[in-house]
């Protein structure tokens, strides 16, 4: 099966076996009748945070386990149940619609709802974290369901178990996020306080927040349909206090958000841009013009093309910055 289709990279690769399941009970039926060893087994969203970096030899599994409804209920908060197959960005519009706050700042990411929790989405001041109740999930060993905690997902920045201890293991089936009836607006994010001042919105609703991250999205990064990419290839590198006030002698306009006493994030895309990578294109593959931090696919990239950039800006910002940037995107090798 040819997995150019499944990701939003748009890379030419191949999987031996490819499987589309709409239930829970469909998988464990596929998993008892042609148990598969978990290595040989790729759950796949959709698509939007993976480099193939070749062939894939063994089954790749498409959750497509569609449904919404809401679990539980009282006077201020909605417990919603959302298959796994939905997609991200019309879950929080309806969530919009239905007046539930908590996502509204994580509109417009690329990807299905049981993607979500394995890198533990985030952006513009908000991750999935901040309303995750629970999930549902099947082992792929076993076949058997398991529920998560918020606690069991050990949820980090775009992190959690499941791209450590249990990367591979299980398919996420269903998660459960807990909405606000009485939304608190959270618009600590530079980019959009300064959005609402240009709009003249003093008293923002969930839909104007979720309408401005909508536009600085489009604005900043690259509609997938339009130019191959998986959003941010690297993750923001946390450097310690002290390596952090050494770089502003030399690099006085540094950026950098505090996220603890002794450690600070660095934005990936400003060291890129300062390495001089900004828009550069290299044969078919490049860094988006407007964000440095997004390498894109100008048209028939591969894999090789896309890893070999992706190290030589590595290589630049260690020299630059001694800062090692780890990929964000999920690389299947
Ligand atoms: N910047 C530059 N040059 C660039 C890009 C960014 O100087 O080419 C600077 C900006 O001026 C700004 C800072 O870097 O001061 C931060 O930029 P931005 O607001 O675009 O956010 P980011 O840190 O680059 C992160 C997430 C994004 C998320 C945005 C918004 C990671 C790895 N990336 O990017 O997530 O949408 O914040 O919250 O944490 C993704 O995970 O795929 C993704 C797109």
């Amino acid at each position: 099966v040819q997995l150019r289709p499944y990701n939003t990279l748009d890379i030419p690769a191949r999987a031996r076996l490819f499987a589309s399941i709409t239930s829970v009970e469909e998988l464990q039926q596929l998993l008892q009748e042609s148990p598969v060893d978990t290595d040989d087994m790729l759950v796949l969203g959709g698509g939007s945070n993976i480099l193939f970096a070749g062939d894939f030899p063994g089954m790749v599994l498409q959750i497509a386990i569609k449904g919404k409804k809401i679990v539980e209920e009282d006077d201020s908060f909605v417990w919603l149940e959302i298959g796994g197959g939905e997609n991200w960005h019309q879950t929080v519009r309806y969530a919009i619609d239905k007046g539930w706050g908590g996502i509204e700042n994580l509109s417009l990411i690329p990807g299905t709802v049981g993607a979500a929790p394995i890198q533990n989405i985030g952006a513009y001041g908000a991750e999935l974290a901040d309303v995750f109740e629970r999930l549902e999930a099947v082992n792929i060993a076993s076949a058997e369901v398991r529920t998560f905690s918020k606690e069991e997902c050990e949820f980090g920045y775009r992190d959690s178990i499941f791209k450590r201890a249990l990367k591979g293991k299980f398919a996420i089936t269903k998660i459960v996020l807990k909405l606000s009836k009485r939304p608190e607006i959270n618009s600590s994010y530079g980019a959009i306080q300064s959005e609402l001042e240009r709009r003249n919105i003093n008293e923002p609703t969930i839909r104007d927040i979720s309408d401005i991250v909508i536009s600085i999205r489009n604005d900043k990064l690259p509609n997938p349909e339009a130019l191959g990419n998986a959003g941010s290839f690297f993750k923001n590198p946390i450097v310690e206090a002290e390596k952090f006030e050494k770089l502003k002698q030399s690099y006085p306009q540094i950026p950098g958000y505090e996220i603890s006493e002794n450690e600070i994030k660095v934005p990936a895309g400003w060291l890129i841009e300062e390495a001089g990578w900004k828009g550069k294109k290299i044969g078919n593959t490049g860094t988006y013009r407007q964000q440095a931090l997004v390498i894109v696919n100008h048209g028939g990239a591969t894999a090789e093309e896309i890893l070999n950039l992706a190290a030589k800006i590595q290589e630049s910002v260690r020299e630059k910055f001694e800062i090692d940037l780890v990929p964000e995107v999920n690389i299947i090798s």
